[in-house]
């Protein structure tokens, strides 16, 4: 494969490098964004599309229907999801370089969606990983819930939480996820795991459209058996079984993925998909936040 412009790998390279030593500390640095509760729920559920639509880009790849693939991206995670998503709303609460990142996000996708429709797998596997490492770099500077300082809510936030509360009333917005009752610092652990396991699947991505097998099988190991080894004990003792019965299999399937590191795009995809069910299973369910 050519390496058309290797600033960006080495970039991209620094980047998931930077996020994988952030799971062993226990301080969670990045910048809390204090957003009304309404658009924070509005935040992550679309963000679970995020993940999702990402996993449905892998699959429809893996059967080569790349119309397919170029059309889940334009329209959930592209420029045309932007009024779905009411980015105008968010953009006014996020720091600017955040919402940047947002907005590159959206662009990479569009552009994922052009190159896809050419109908050429590896290039577009390139361009996938341009959005992937957009969700990479926002995770690693930004957070919206946990330990948020009371104090850090100006009086102005607070006047636009009460009015989103009586604009948005409906119940069913509600996110009645299980809260996995963690510390702060459980939290900090765990989610920290979390964009781990975001980084390993942008690099496998990276690796298999590259075909770089050394490099599926490291960025797979990170959340493998190593993580689940690692996990606090405390962890372990509140989740229950429904939990561990996604996240066992979960570090399970990316050790496959290392094993099988050098198999085909195609077969590599179908287990990266598999692997990603388990992903968007356990979000549909639980939570760490209020
Ligand atoms: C502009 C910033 C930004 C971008 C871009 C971004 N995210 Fe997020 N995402 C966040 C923040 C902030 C949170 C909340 C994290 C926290 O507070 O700990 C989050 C949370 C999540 C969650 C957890 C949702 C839940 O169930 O609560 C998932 C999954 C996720 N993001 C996936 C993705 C994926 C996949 C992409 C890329 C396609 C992506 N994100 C791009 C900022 C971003
Ligand atoms: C066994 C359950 C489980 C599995 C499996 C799981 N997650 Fe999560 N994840 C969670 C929970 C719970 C949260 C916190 C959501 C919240 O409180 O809104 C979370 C949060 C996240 C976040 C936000 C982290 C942050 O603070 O920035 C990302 C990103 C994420 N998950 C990615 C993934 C990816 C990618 C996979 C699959 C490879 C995955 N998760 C598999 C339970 C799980």
């Amino acid at each position: 494969m050519i390496i058309k412009n290797p600033m960006s790998i080495t970039l991209l390279f620094t980047l998931v490098v930077g996020v994988c030593s952030s799971v062993y500390a226990n301080e969670d640095k990045r910048q809390f964004v204090a957003m009304p509760k309404m658009m924070q729920q509005h935040q992550l559920a679309n963000m679970r599309d995020h993940l999702m639509a990402i996993n449905e880009i892998l699959f429809n790849m893996g059967k080569d229907d790349l119309d397919k693939a170029a059309n889940i991206a334009e329209n959930r995670l592209g420029m045309s999801s932007l009024s779905t998503h009411g980015a105008s709303h968010m953009g006014k609460v996020m720091p600017k370089e955040m919402s940047a990142i947002g907005t590159n996000m959206h662009k990479a996708a569009s552009r994922f969606a052009l190159v896809a429709e050419e109908g050429d797998a590896l290039p577009a596997y390139k361009a996938l990983q341009e959005v992937t490492a957009t969700c990479v770099a926002c995770h690693a500077g930004y957070k919206t819930q946990g330990a948020a300082p009371k104090e850090n809510k100006s009086h102005d936030m607070a006047l636009k939480e009460k009015k989103s509360h009586t604009i948005t009333p409906e119940k069913d917005k509600v996110d009645q996820r299980i809260n996995l009752g963690f510390t702060t610092s459980e939290k900090v652990e765990f989610l920290a795991e979390m964009r781990q396991m975001l980084s390993s699947l942008q690099a496998i991505i990276i690796g298999i459209g590259s075909e770089n097998a050394e490099k599926i099988m490291k960025a797979a190991r990170y959340s493998g058996n190593r993580m689940a080894r690692e996990t606090p004990q405390s962890i372990k003792d509140k989740t229950p079984l429904s939990f561990k019965k996604l996240g066992g299999p979960t570090h399970m399937m990316f050790e496959e993925i290392a094993i099988r590191a050098d198999d085909d795009a195609e077969s590599l995809l179908e287990l990266t998909g598999t692997l990603m069910k388990n992903c968007v299973a356990c979000h549909a369910m639980f939570k760490v936040s209020d």
